[in-house]
């Protein structure tokens, strides 16, 4: 291994192995529509959602992240003094100093590895995506010491009750990144757009609730999308002089606040082909598109006939190349930060060892406020570690299965109870965990300086 002495930059550096943690019970979206009293289909079609995770008293941010740190390293037998950065990527904030990562450290007493950088990274569900941008640069920076980065995404996705509840979701992802990686991040090639605006944000500090500005936050994260896009293809045409296109990718991943919304997403990135591929292309490719070539872009976001032509072009495209990949969102939720990284878990649970090798996958993640990017990832066998990684999540649609369906009532009573304690210290949670998945963390109790001691539940 290089040991940041040499000058040349480690090789294939991505995803070496990842773990995804979501909670054991969830509320079933068609019973939630007729608790709410919407009309039948608005969250299961309207937004493409069937299952929405969710914690009790019982877990929080930290307790999340643990579960999911302690899982990976434990499957993929990776000694704790191993590790040479952990960053860690949430908009759940439990304490305004203390991070995340410093709560992660008591996992690594044992090994009396204590020389670890990094910390917390904020910016609503980006945090996972910086995290990871940061620890790459590690990996290819003067001050890697030959060890590997650990990231961790980790959020609790609640809102109050109205239209926006069915979107929640919560859980974590925790990704091992070094060298000679079987998921490799293409380098110099990545596009991002950043601004000022005011979509989704916190700035109630009691509150678990953003406030939110449901319309705008779709009008930006299209929009970023746009621009993500067109920077990634003038920046794959001046490095390779490759023209981007979707045929450029076999996975395409997205963010998914709700499914819904990414199937969209997909359709727009063909309205950006069809405006700006070279119009024989267009003709021979996309003919049915031809008559929309003459849009703007910033003009359609809400344009109905638009969005109809393009979602109906782009059906066959979006059930190869994203759908795959929606498994875990539609699920379990939006779970912010590790959204678009469970995204890259279903798609790879999707498919076959053989049926990955060589694939190029395109990645879009937002945040509201907003930051926004879009890279891509080559998987490759990697002498071995691709059966390692992909044995590492073999389990996850078993664990999605063997969860607990909880009534609506009994949801909404969670939700209550969750913002009557949130802060509240000392306090000891009430809720049962007879039904966790074994290896759980849990809040075992919170003492009157606002403590927090937890507990593993091991079968
Ligand atoms: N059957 C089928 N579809 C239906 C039905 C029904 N019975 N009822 C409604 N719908 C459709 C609507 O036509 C609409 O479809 P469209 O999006 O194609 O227009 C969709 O369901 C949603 O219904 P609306 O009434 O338009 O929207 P609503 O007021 O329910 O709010 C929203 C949806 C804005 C997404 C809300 O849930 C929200 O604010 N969520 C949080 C913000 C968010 O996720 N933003 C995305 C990016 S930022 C982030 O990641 C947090």
């Amino acid at each position: 291994m290089n040991n940041g002495t040499d000058k040349s930059w480690p090789p294939h550096v991505g995803i070496v192995a990842l773990e995804i943690y979501f909670p054991s019970q969830y509320v079933d979206q068609t019973e939630l529509e007729e608790f709410d009293g919407v009309s039948g289909g608005k969250y299961t079609i309207g937004l493409g959602q069937s299952k929405m995770g969710f914690c009790s008293d019982r877990e929080d941010i930290n307790s999340l992240c643990l579960t999911v740190v302690k899982n990976l390293m434990e499957k993929h037998n990776i000694g704790y003094e191993k590790i040479g950065r952990i960053e860690v990527g949430t908009e759940t904030i439990l304490d305004k100093s203390k991070s995340v990562k410093s709560v992660l450290m008591q996992l690594f007493e044992a090994s009396g590895n204590t020389d670890i950088e990094g910390v917390d990274t904020t910016n609503a569900c980006y945090g996972g995506t910086a995290a990871l941008f940061n620890s790459l640069s590690w990996v290819e920076s003067s001050a890697w010491d030959g060890r590997y980065a650990l990231v961790v995404a980790g959020d609790i996705a609640v809102y109050a009750s109205g239209a926006a509840r069915p979107t929640g979701g919560a859980g974590a992802v925790a990704m091992l990144v070094g060298p000679n990686a079987p998921l490799v991040i293409e380098r110099g090639l990545r596009a991002s757009h950043s601004a000022h605006v005011y979509d989704f944000y916190k700035p109630d500090l009691e509150s678990e609730f953003p406030r939110v500005d449901g319309k705008l936050s779709i009008q930006c994260y299209l929009s970023s999308l746009d621009k993500c896009y067109k920077r990634f293809s003038e920046k794959a045409k001046a490095k390779n002089s490759e023209t981007i296109s979707l045929e450029s990718f076999d996975g395409i991943l997205f963010h998914s606040p709700y499914c819904k919304l990414v199937q969209k997403s997909l359709a727009r990135l063909l309205l950006n082909d069809a405006i700006s591929l070279p119009e024989a292309d267009v003709k021979s490719k996309y003919s049915d598109l031809e008559s929309i070539r003459s849009v703007k872009l910033e003009d359609t976001y809400f344009d109905r006939d638009v969005e109809t032509k393009v979602v109906s072009s782009s059906k066959k495209i979006f059930e190869g190349k994203t759908k795959p990949s929606l498994h875990l969102a539609n699920q379990v939720g939006n779970m912010y930060t590790p959204s678009v990284y469970g995204g890259l878990v279903s798609y790879l649970a999707s498919k076959t060892e053989a049926q990955l090798v060589d694939n190029r996958v395109c990645v879009f993640s937002y945040g509201s406020g907003l930051q926004a990017s879009m890279y891509s990832i080559r998987i490759c066998k990697a002498n071995g570690q691709l059966t390692k990684l992909l044995g590492g999540i073999s389990d996850v649609n078993s664990r999605l299965d063997s969860r607990k369906k909880i009534q609506p009532a009994l949801f909404e009573k969670t939700m209550t109870l969750r913002q009557e304690v949130h802060h509240k210290a000392p306090y000891v949670p009430v809720e049962p965990v007879a039904d966790f998945f074994p290896g759980t963390y849990y809040l075992e109790s919170v003492d009157d300086m606002h403590r927090r001691k937890y507990t593993r539940k091991m079968k």
